[in-house]
């Protein structure tokens, strides 16, 4: 499957609940978001089906986003489908972490390949502030299980936020010399209708890679058209990689090759514009595969080339 500017569209990111345990302040509003009602979300064989096609035009990795994906229960059996899905090499999934430290083995155990874990401070007290009430303790836990259960990667995300959590750029980066664990910085978008849409918060990568410069050498690591957007870097003698994510000063549409599928059905070309088409009145219909494979060429098609950060909406209901 190629869009219209040429990208193969191979990566398909699947938002499995609209539902989170947390209400991070870059993500969500203080009050939380209305929930989807159960019956509009996917069922776990109406995504094995949109997968299905999705790998028959040739997506290979799949991700598992949310809200937050540990909230949806019997996740594992989901896993297990999609790692049996002809044609899909990879599965993997974002969490926040907090439910992961009784999933990281099961999950991997079902074959999930890699984990990403939201963590943007090492401080309990600054933790429960950006999360709006969480606790780090869980998220830590999370994570050893994680390193502890053979993954191919644990790699924890931090999003750069001025005067909240870049002064821990440097201590995020050390946690890569010791253990077989990614760290990877991402700029902030600034969200419509959350606590921080406010550009002046924006750390932009370049005086993140600065800083990173300050901690010692900085080998850059290759990136292939598979590994997404992030610039990667290796610390001298680190175990872990670093990466720079940088989707408002640089953004990496041009590169992008993933769609999205939301926990409602719909396919999304773009996670910040662009357009949609509509899948869950076709599955739930007598849509034919080839019908939805019409409905994959169409999102494709209305992949752009560029996003504009002005129309973000809430990333929790598209995921991350
Ligand atoms: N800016 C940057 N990244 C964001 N994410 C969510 N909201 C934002 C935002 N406003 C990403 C983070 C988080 C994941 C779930 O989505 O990486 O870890
Ligand atoms: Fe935080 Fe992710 Fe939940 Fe948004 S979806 S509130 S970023 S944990």
């Amino acid at each position: 499957m190629i869009d219209r500017h040429g990208r193969q569209i191979n990566y398909l990111r699947l938002s499995v609940t609209d539902r989170c345990n947390l209400r991070c302040i870059y993500c969500m509003p203080p009050e939380g978001v209305p929930r989807l009602r159960h019956q509009d979300i996917l069922t776990f064989e109406e995504i094995e089906r949109v997968v299905k096609v999705g790998a028959m035009l040739g997506v290979t990795k799949v991700r598992l986003t949310g809200g937050e994906p540990l909230a949806r229960k019997g996740i594992e059996r989901l896993v297990q489908c999609l790692v049996a899905t002809p044609g899909i090499e990879e599965v993997s999934m974002t969490t926040n972490g907090a439910l992961l430290a009784a999933h990281a083995a099961p999950l991997r155990a079902s074959g999930l390949s890699r984990l990403n874990i939201s963590l943007d401070t090492l401080q309990p007290e600054r933790y429960r502030r950006i999360t709006r009430g969480g606790s780090i303790e869980l998220v830590l836990e999370g994570i050893e299980a994680a390193l502890s259960a053979g993954y191919d990667a644990v790699k924890i995300n931090v999003v750069v936020m001025r005067e909240i959590n870049d002064d821990e750029i440097g201590a995020f980066a050390r946690l890569t010399r010791d253990r077989q664990l990614d760290v990877s910085f991402i700029e902030l978008m600034a969200v419509g209708r959350t606590g921080l849409a406010d550009a002046r918060r924006l750390v932009p990568g370049a005086e993140i890679l600065e800083r990173l410069h300050g901690l010692g050498r900085l080998d850059p690591l290759n990136t292939s058209p598979s590994s997404g957007p992030a610039q990667r870097f290796r610390l001298d003698g680190a175990r872990g990689a670093l990466g720079l994510i940088t989707p408002v000063t640089s953004p990496f549409c041009h590169r992008c090759n993933r769609l999205r599928l939301s926990s409602e059905g719909k396919l999304r070309s773009c996670l910040l514009q662009g357009g949609e088409v509509e899948l869950r009145a076709l599955l739930r219909g007598s849509g034919t595969d080839e019908e939805i494979a019409r409905a994959f060429g169409r999102a494709a098609a209305l992949k752009p080339n560029r996003h504009r950060c002005s129309s973000l909406e809430q990333m929790s209901r598209i995921g991350g």
